[in-house]
This record gives C-alpha cells, structure tokens and sequence, in this order.
C-alpha cells in the first residue's frame, strides 16, 4: 500500500505520517526532511537550495526526483510507502505515476488534510522542531515536556522557513501549485478529504479508518 499525505504547509502532515509510521508498516518519505538534511550537512545540495528553501519557494523538480528515484532504488521497491509533502505538482504526480509502474505498483490513496489560513499560521509560527530526534512540538498546541521528549532543549530549533515573512508565499505557492493536483487523483477516485482542524488524535482516528478499510 502507498499513501500519499497531501495538505497546505503545517496542516499535520509530518505529524501524522509520524503516528501512521508507528501503528502500520509503512516507511515515510518526506521532500522536505530529505531537503532539510541536505541543508543540516551542507552538502553541496543543501547549499544550493538553501536560500529557495528558506524563502518557501519550491526546489526544482529534477532535484526532487533525483532524491526520489535514490530513495526508490535504494529500496528496490515502491511499497508501502506514505509520501509526506510529495509531490506537490501536477509534473512531480506524473513522475511518481511512472516509477511506481515500473514496480507494478500504484497509489492506494491520499489524504488530503484541510485547515483554515488562520490555524496554519498559529500551527507554522509555533512549530518547534528537535534536531537530535526528529520530533516536531508546537508551542501553542503540544509544547514538549520532560515526559514527551528527552533529547534535552538544546536540541529544539525552530525552521528556517518558518516565519511570518514566509508564510503567505508558502500558502499562496501550495494554492497555485500543489492544490490543483487534487483534481489528478479525484479523478483515479483515490482521494479522501480529511476536516484536519480538529485534535491530533481524532484525526488519526479518522485515517487510522481509512487506512484500515483499504488492507481489507
Ligand atoms: P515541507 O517540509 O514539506 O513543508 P510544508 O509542506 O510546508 O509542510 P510543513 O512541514 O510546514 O507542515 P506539515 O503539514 O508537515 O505540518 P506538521 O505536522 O509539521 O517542505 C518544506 C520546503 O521544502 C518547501 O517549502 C520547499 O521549499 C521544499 N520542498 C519539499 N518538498 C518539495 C517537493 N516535493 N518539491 C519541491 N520543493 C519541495 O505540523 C505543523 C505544526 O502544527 C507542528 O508544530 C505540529 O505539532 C502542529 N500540529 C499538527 N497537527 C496539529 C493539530 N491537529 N492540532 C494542533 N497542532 C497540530
Ligand atoms: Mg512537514
């Protein structure tokens, strides 16, 4: 099973794929950890996209499907894979179509999660990220504490790209860009709309369901 997490920037996608992770035998593939990593190294890359990336602006489209095609290589399999921020145009969509196929595999659904501008902003402002393991925490909505997060504070970084200068462009980016792609796969009728507003853990409720209903 592949699943794709579709949604605007801080509407839970990571967080979810991260729940999702621990409770089905799926691996999560996230563009934007991948690029981040890149950047955390300073790599050549990660140089490269350093200032499109803080700046919210996409990175160019043969730069993600080199990263994926390693990835998928990597693994000799597109299998039971959650796509977290990927792809995020109609070109990336067709791309992954094509090497999926060539391991007779396919998308099994997405998941798109809708939120209000207002809740992405709060949620984006007051994203708190650990270096050392990878959690995310929200200032406002889940700040970590001792009993849920042990890496120390040190660790615990805000990212670069989230800021209030960024935030409408990444809105509006995903508006023009990523948004239509929608369309792509109501018409494979693999698309679910998740009401995304709401308490982390009713929404996984809601996916845990779906994601249920298509192993049976
Ligand atoms: P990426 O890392 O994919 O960022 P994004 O799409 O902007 O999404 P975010 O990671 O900001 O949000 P999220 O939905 O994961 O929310 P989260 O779970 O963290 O991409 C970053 C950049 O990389 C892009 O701008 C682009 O430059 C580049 N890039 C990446 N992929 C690319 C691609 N394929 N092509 C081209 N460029 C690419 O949650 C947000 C916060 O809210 C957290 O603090 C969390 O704790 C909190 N929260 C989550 N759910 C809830 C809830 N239900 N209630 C309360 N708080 C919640
Ligand atoms: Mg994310």
């Amino acid at each position: 099973m592949n699943i794709i997490l579709f949604g605007p920037p801080g509407a839970g996608k990571g967080t979810q794929a991260d729940i999702i992770v621990k409770n089905f035998k799926l691996i999560k593939i996230s563009t934007g950890d991948l690029l981040r990593e890149e950047m955390e190294q300073k790599t050549d890359l990660g140089l490269k996209i350093k200032s499109r990336m803080d700046q919210g602006k996409l990175i160019a489209d043969d730069i993600i499907t080199d990263l994926i095609t390693k990835i998928i290589s990597e693994k000799k399999s597109v299998e039971d894979i959650i796509f977290d921020g990927y792809p995020r145009n109609l070109n990336q969509a067709k791309i992954l179509d094509t090497l999926i196929k060539k391991y007779n595999q396919r998308i099994s659904c997405v998941l798109s999660l809708d939120v209000d501008k207002e809740t992405l902003k709060k949620r984006i402002l007051g994203r708190i990220i650990c270096t050392n393991c990878g959690m995310t925490f929200n200032k406002y909505f889940n700040p970590p504490n001792e009993k849920t997060h042990d890496c120390g504070a040190n660790y615990l970084k805000l990212r670069s790209d989230d800021t209030e200068n960024t935030i409408n462009s990444r809105i509006e980016i995903y508006t023009n860009q990523t948004l239509p792609i929608l369309e792509y796969y109501e018409d494979k009728k693999i698309l679910h709309k998740i009401d995304a507003t709401g308490e982390i853990d009713k929404i996984y409720e809601e996916i845990r369901g779906i994601i249920t209903s298509l192993e049976t």
